[in-house]
């Protein structure tokens, strides 16, 4: 009786749910080389734009002194090309010497001395996906050596690897990870390979493993790619909802406002539904030429204050039809039983015209009688304040979003009856 007492009392502390290294409270935020730079090593002839340590820094340098670091964008990440092709006569993984002459320790000196942390980029398998050497046979090494170089965050991809061996081997790392004693934030691509294969991930055990996963496609620089996202996102959320927490997020993949593909609304609606998603926020962008409309976009604290928020609730799609969708996502303050929301209007539509959406707030579950102060997010206006059976009205533009937050009120919140809104129309 007593043994099974303790048991139940050590289990509660270190058989939790979920992956517990006290790291990814919220879900983690930077700069991530991949969808941009790609595997661009043609350092001869595109010396500004090839993988190399000297675009890392100069990204260091932008993401300090233009405001990326101060809203929360605090990793720097390698992602694949940066590897020699062969380990060194150690057995030790190595950089490209003639792209990152000072070596990866350095580099991570030199994005620690800026107060950024720094991210790794590896693959479980022989090889990455880009064909330098993988860890596979090397994990307890290539741990060790990342600890040595001050990695703070590891993106562990799946290439050349087989997915059915990945319930094994992405936890052995991850112990191995944990063993250097170095906290490092654990990016898995592992659930991903899985689907391809056609085997079911369990989610439940990931979450005992990675801070973060990655559950589809890559992303790509279009509007299509990332409306695919989203609808996987909403077609699979009963799945995926109940598996994101502070600790452990699903990742739909990186940003890519500022680059070619996305127009100013589309900008806004990816950067409002990653927010909504509780999604890692990584931007893959070139922070030296990006123009002034996107970065402010990637900057809006009040988007990044509802995919930060404490709770740490991964947003459901309430509404679907016709092209228009409503998103919902918990979000603090908390008055009794009810929260507030962060609510995001997406129009998918792209035949033309904006869309007017209403909705009566206690249809989207607004129903705390003392009512929600409601705020646009993007441009910061107040909208006042909405009791449960008031009609909003919004109109969404094409492939954008309206993104709204409404907090619940108290008593002690409500002045008098005058601040009720009384025409209900947003704008
Ligand atoms: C890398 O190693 C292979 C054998 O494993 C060898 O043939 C090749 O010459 C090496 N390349 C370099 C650049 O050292
Ligand atoms: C290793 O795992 C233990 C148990 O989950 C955790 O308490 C500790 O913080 C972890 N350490 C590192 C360095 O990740
Ligand atoms: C999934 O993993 C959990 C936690 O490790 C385990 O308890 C459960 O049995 C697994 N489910 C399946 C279907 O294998």
């Amino acid at each position: 009786m007593k043994l099974t007492i303790l048991a139940g009392i050590i289990c509660f502390l270190v058989c939790g749910d979920a992956l517990e290294n006290g790291l990814a409270r919220t879900p983690p935020m930077g700069w991530l080389a991949w969808e941009r730079f790609r595997c661009n090593t043609d350092c001869k002839n595109d010396p500004e734009n090839c993988i190399s340590e000297k675009l890392f820094m100069k990204m260091a340098d932008i993401m300090v002194s233009e405001g990326y670091l101060s809203a929360g964008y605090n990793i720097i990440s390698l992602d694949d090309c940066w590897l020699d092709h062969n380990r060194s006569e150690s057995g030790q993984l190595q950089a490209d010497a003639s792209r990152f002459p000072s070596g990866i320790k350095a580099l991570a000196d030199y994005v620690h001395s800026k107060g950024l942390q720094f991210g790794m980029y590896e693959d479980y398998g022989t090889l990455t996906c880009g064909g330098y050497p993988g860890i596979l046979n090397h994990l307890e090494t290539d741990a060790k050596t990342f600890a040595e170089w001050g990695v703070d965050y590891v993106k562990l991809d799946g290439c050349y690897a087989d997915p059915s061996e990945m319930d094994k081997g992405y936890p052995e790392f991850g112990t191995l990870l944990n063993l250097t004693g170095r906290p490092m934030v654990y990016s898995c691509s592992w659930p991903d390979y899985q689907l391809d294969k056609g085997i079911k991930p369990n989610y439940t055990f990931i979450g005992t493993v990675c801070n973060l996963w990655r559950n589809f496609d890559d992303i790509d620089d279009s509007w299509v790619s990332v409306s695919s996202i989203i609808d996987y996102y909403g077609d699979n959320q009963d799945t995926l909802i109940p598996v994101a927490g502070p600790g452990h997020w699903n990742d739909p993949d990186m940003l890519i406002i500022g680059n070619f593909g996305l127009s100013f609304d589309q900008s806004r609606a990816q950067m409002a539904m990653w927010a909504v998603l509780a999604s890692p926020l990584f931007m893959s962008v070139d922070l030296r030429t990006i123009r002034p409309e996107m970065k402010a976009i990637l900057l809006n604290k009040n988007v990044i204050a509802i995919n930060q928020d404490p709770l740490g609730v991964q947003g459901r799609r309430i509404y679907k039809k016709s092209g228009v969708e409503i998103w919902i996502k918990s979000v603090e303050p908390i008055s009794g039983a009810d929260s507030s929301a962060a609510v995001v209007f997406l129009n998918q539509r792209t035949d033309g015209t904006p869309t007017r959406v209403s909705v009566i707030l206690r249809d989207i579950g607004l129903t705390s009688l003392f009512g929600y102060n409601v705020e646009e997010l993007f441009d910061g206006k107040n909208l006042g304040v909405y009791r449960p059976d008031d009609s909003l009205t919004v109109t969404v533009n094409p492939s954008g979003v309206v993104m709204i937050k409404c907090t619940v009120q108290t008593k002690e919140s409500l002045i008098s009856e005058a601040d009720w809104n009384e025409d209900n129309a947003l704008f």
